[in-house]
């Protein structure tokens, strides 16, 4: 998908590496302000200063999309008005990137003009990868295109975040499912970079049980790309509410679903 010559894809890459280098550049200054959103969940400048960037590219690239940021949300409707929205998570982990963790990401989704994630760009800055999908181009690693074997549940780890502010039950009940079949948990501290390492295969799924759009849709892309499954964040026409986020390589689907699948309310299960 282009408008007026410019290709969304490459676009999305080139911006999530300049935002990218952005927030890092923060990260190594003195002093850096960080504001108490609630327990464990802090904003920085850093946050602050890579939305605006992205959304200024945007809105000069793409006149006519829409625009949903965590930090300054939207000013205009989203679904069903014909216009691409670009769905942006400046700095996904900021709890890692205060903590000085380098498990930290830009997240950049594009949902066409019908409600359909179509395009995802997760960026982990320092470890300099970019992992990228378009709907039917598959799924690239800085520009190497991946293939990715089947892998059982115990063939590897599973992503598990815990969202704050939200019922232990969820993730408790899932870990405690996961741990009776012989399965590992890993937890990355930025679900958007974890479901990039289900669509590049490094861990075999990912689950947690309340994300938002800028968390999830880059990659939701980037697995249903990497021929791996995916609950649809838009399975309830919304891409403000926060619902439960389950994703695997195609060799754990069903074993993935059996301890996640009764959460996933309103979710197809997986064929
Ligand atoms: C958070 C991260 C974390 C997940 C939380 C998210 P933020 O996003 O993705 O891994 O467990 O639910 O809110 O606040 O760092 O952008
Ligand atoms: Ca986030
Ligand atoms: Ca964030």
């Amino acid at each position: 998908m282009a408008t007026d010559g410019v290709d969304r894809r490459i676009f999305a890459e080139e911006l999530a590496v300049e935002a990218g280098e952005l927030a890092l550049s923060y990260r190594e200054k003195d002093g850096l302000e960080v504001r108490a959103k609630g327990v464990l969940d802090w904003v920085t400048e850093a946050d602050l200063a890579t939305e605006q960037l992205i959304r200024r590219r945007i809105s000069e690239a793409f006149p006519d999309d829409q625009f949903l940021g965590e930090e300054g949300g939207s000013d205009a409707p989203l679904v069903g008005t014909g216009h691409a929205t670009w769905v942006v998570d400046p700095i996904d982990g900021t709890t890692c990137f205060v903590s000085r963790l380098p498990s930290w990401c830009v997240s950049i989704a594009c949902v066409d003009g019908r409600g359909h994630p179509f395009l995802g760009v997760v960026r982990d800055p320092t470890g300099a990868e970019t992992f990228s999908a378009q709907r039917g181009d598959g799924v690239t690693v800085n520009g190497q295109r991946v293939s990715v074997p089947a892998k059982g549940i115990t063939d590897g780890l599973v992503g598990v975040g815990h969202p704050r502010n939200s019922p232990d039950q969820p993730t408790l009940s899932f870990l405690r499912g996961l741990f009776a079949v012989g399965g590992l948990f890993y937890n990355s501290g930025s679900a958007a970079l974890a479901l990039a390492y289900v669509a590049a295969g490094r861990l075999v799924g990912f689950y947690e049980s309340d994300l938002r759009a800028w968390d999830a849709l880059a990659g939701e892309v980037l697995i249903r790309e990497s021929g791996g499954w995916s609950t649809r964040f838009m399975r309830d026409g919304s891409l403000t509410t926060s619902k439960p986020v389950l994703a695997a390589n195609r060799g754990s689907t069903s074993a993935l679903w059996d301890l996640a699948g009764d959460t996933l309310d309103g979710c197809e299960p997986p064929v």
